[in-house]
C-alpha cells in the first residue's frame, strides 16, 4: 500500500478479491480483544527473542474452516481436518525454542491433549472418596507429561490459542496476526497447516434464515475464496518465513501442485502430504530440494523431524537476512 495515483489517493495494492472478501465479511466478534492479546504476546516474546532466549514466534494454523450456508447459521460445509498436524507441530515448536500463536478450529485437537482420547477421557480418572479424584495408575505417566508440558508452555507465556470456526473468522484473525507479526521481521514464521475452504458463500448473497427443506432441490452458488498466501507474503508479513501445505488424494499430481504453490506464492517451503498417509510421511520442498520425512521407530511423530528441518532452515534464513541488513 502507500503509492499514490494521479488524483493523489492511495493505490490499494491488496488483491481486489481479497479486498472484496474482507469488506463484505461479517464483523469479527471480539476483534479488539484478539488484537490486544496478539500485540501483548508479540511484545513479551519479542523481548525474549532480542535477549536470545527464544528463536522466534510461529503462527501455526490448524483444523478446517467452515462455510456457513445461512447468516443465522444452522447448516455449514466442513472438511476432514482433525487439527492433529497443527497441535503436534505446536508441541515440537515450543520444544525447539519458539513461542506459538495457535490459530485453530474450535473443538479440534489441542497441543498436549492428543494423548488423552476424548472418548475414554473419564477412564483416566477414578473417584477415591467423596472428595478426591485420582488419575488411574495406568495413565499416570501420560498425564504427568502432558499436564507438565502444557503448564510449562502456558506459564512461560509461550502459547497463545486463538479459536476460529468459519472461513470469515479464520482469514480476519490471520490478517490481525500477520500484520502484527511483521514487526518481528525474519524471526516470524507462518506454518499454514489449516485446511482452508476453497469455496464459500459471500455474506451478502447468503440467506438470513434457515433454508427450508420444503423448497425442494437446493442450489447453492459458491464463490472461490481468494488465495491469501500471496497477500500474506507480499503485504501482511513480507519478511517472515512462510511454510504452506499441499494436500492431495492423488499421488500423481501432489508434487506438481506443491511445486506450483512454492513458485506461485513464493513460499520458503511447501509440505506436501497425501490424505491417507499424512501421519506417516510428508515431502518437504525446500531450498531446491525435495526431502521425504517418515515416521520411524526413532520418531514417534512425523512432525518431530519435520519441525527440526524447518527450524534449521528458518535459522539459516534469519541469519542471512540479518547479515544482509534487510531484517
Ligand atoms: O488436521 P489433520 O487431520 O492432522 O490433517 C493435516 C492436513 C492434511 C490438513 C495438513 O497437513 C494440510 O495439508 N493442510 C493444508 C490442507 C489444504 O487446505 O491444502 P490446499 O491444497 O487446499 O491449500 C494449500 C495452502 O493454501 C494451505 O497452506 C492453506 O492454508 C492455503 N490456503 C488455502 C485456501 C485459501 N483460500 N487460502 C489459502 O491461503
Amino acid at each position: 500500500m502507500g503509492e499514490k495515483n494521479e488524483q493523489g489517493s492511495d493505490f490499494v495494492t491488496l488483491d481486489v478479491n481479497a479486498q472484496t472478501f474482507f469488506s463484505s465479511a461479517p464483523p469479527l466478534k471480539d476483534e479488539s480483544d484478539i488484537a490486544k492479546k496478539v500485540k501483548d504476546f508479540i511484545a513479551q516474546n519479542g523481548e525474549a527473542i532480542e535477549r536470545r532466549r527464544l528463536i522466534g514466534i510461529v503462527c501455526v494454523t490448524s483444523g478446517g474452516t467452515t462455510v456457513p450456508l445461512e447468516q443465522r447459521c444452522v447448516r455449514f460445509i466442513d472438511n476432514f481436518s482433525s487439527g492433529h498436524r497443527g497441535a503436534t507441530s505446536t508441541e515440537y515448536f515450543v520444544k525447539a525454542g519458539y513461542a506459538v500463536i495457535f490459530l485453530h478450529r474450535r473443538g479440534t485437537c489441542q497441543p498436549y491433549f492428543r494423548d488423552i482420547p476424548e472418548d475414554s477421557f473419564m477412564e483416566y480418572f477414578e473417584l477415591n472418596d467423596e472428595l478426591t479424584v485420582n488419575v488411574r495408575q495406568a495413565h499416570m505417566e501420560v498425564m504427568k507429561s502432558s499436564i507438565g508440558n502444557y503448564h510449562a508452555s502456558v506459564r512461560g507465556g509461550l502459547l497463545l490459542k486463538l479459536p476460529f470456526t468459519t472461513i470469515f473468522e479464520y482469514l480476519q484473525i490471520l490478517r490481525i496476526v500477520a500484520t502484527s507479526m511483521d514487526s518481528l521481521g525474519p524471526r516470524g514464521m507462518f506454518y499454514l497447516a489449516a485446511a482452508v475452504s476453497d469455496f464459500y458463500v459471500p455474506w451478502m448473497s447468503m440467506v438470513e434464515h434457515k433454508i427450508q427443506s420444503s423448497s425442494g432441490h437446493l442450489n447453492v452458488s459458491l464463490a472461490p475464496v481468494p488465495k491469501m498466501l500471496s497477500v500474506l507474503r507480499n503485504e501482511w508479513a513480507p519478511r517472515a518465513f512462510c511454510i504452506s501445505f499441499k494436500l492431495e488424494t492423488d499421488t500423481e499430481i501432489l508434487l506438481e501442485k506443491a511445486e506450483m504453490a512454492l513458485n506461485k506464492y513464493k513460499m520458503h517451503a511447501v509440505v506436501a502430504n497425501e490424505l491417507l498417509t499424512r501421519k506417516e510421511q510428508v515431502i518437504v520442498l525446500i531450498s531446491g530440494k525435495k526431502i521425504t520425512i517418515r515416521r520411524t521407530e526413532e520418531f514417534r511423530d512425523v512432525e518431530d523431524p519435520l519441525i527440526d528441518l524447518l527450524v534449521q532452515n528458518h535459522l539459516e534464513f534469519a541469519k542471512q537476512l540479518q547479515s544482509n541488513g534487510s531484517a
